[in-house]
């Protein structure tokens, strides 16, 4: 069963509680003249969050599907979401479309994104960050949605459990706690520390979000740019050692 919150105008986050993994896989509905949807899911998940979908729009006039990085919880059921709306164009950067998205789930071939090129909506406008390792994988970006400030932050921020849809209170602990668990499992080293780390989420902090949409956990409303750099500090300090 997957839940339907609104955590900013307009924008929906359809969360999937996985117990297996204490893990829930969100992804985000913009409903606007074009709706675009964030993160796929996992092809196991389709039939669940096309429900979800289908309670805030009809899918097939969906119009974009927006990803970071070419993962099943990313994009692992974009084949079949572009079989279901057949206007739907997958997003991603020139990296995700050249070496895997096309080859392998898109339906149509997807439109690749230079770093801070705008995507409109009609309402709403997305802008596309390149941000290669951040939070992982060569081809990762990023989208903020300027008009409300909402960064669609991919992995970052990631949260164990069947947390609460929406916070203002501090997550950084429990996103903490999350990375040392995976540090101490089967699932480690989940995020690489690299030269580019540092300036790509303060980059990302420069934006000043007032909402962080992650994939994994709540979504955090408040000091985003407090917010960033103090999961920057948290990835130095468990990932970054020297
Ligand atoms: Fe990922
Ligand atoms: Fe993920």
């Amino acid at each position: 069963m997957t839940s339907v919150s609104e955590i900013a105008p307009d924008l929906y986050r359809l969360s999937t509680y996985v117990p297996e993994a204490n893990l829930q896989f969100n992804q985000f509905l913009l409903r606007d003249e074009q709706p675009l949807l964030v993160h796929t899911g996992m092809r196991g998940l389709f039939p669940s969050v096309k429900e979800a979908v289908a309670r805030l729009i009809d899918p097939a006039t969906l119009r974009w599907i927006a990803f970071s990085h070419f993962e099943a919880d990313e994009c692992g059921s974009l084949r079949e979401w572009q079989t279901l709306a057949p206007k739907a164009g997958a997003l991603c950067s020139l990296v995700g479309k050249v070496v895997s998205v096309d080859d392998v789930v898109a339906a149509r071939p997807a439109q690749a994104l230079d770093d801070g090129e705008l995507i409109s909506t009609g309402k709403y406008r997305l802008r596309f960050l390149r941000t290669p390792h951040v939070p992982h994988c060569w081809e990762a970006g990023l989208f903020f949605e300027e008009t409300q400030g909402t960064l669609l932050c991919s992995d970052l921020f990631h949260q164990n459990g069947d947390v609460e849809p929406l916070t203002s209170a501090d997550v950084i602990g429990r996103a903490r706690q999350t990375l040392l668990d995976y540090e101490h499992s089967p699932l480690a080293s989940y995020m690489p520390y690299t030269r580019q780390t540092a300036p790509t989420l303060e980059r990302l902090a420069q934006l000043k979000p007032r909402t962080l949409a992650t994939m994994h956990g709540s979504t955090f409303t408040g000091n985003g740019a407090q917010a960033i750099r103090d999961l920057a500090a948290v990835l130095k300090e468990i990932l970054g050692a020297e």
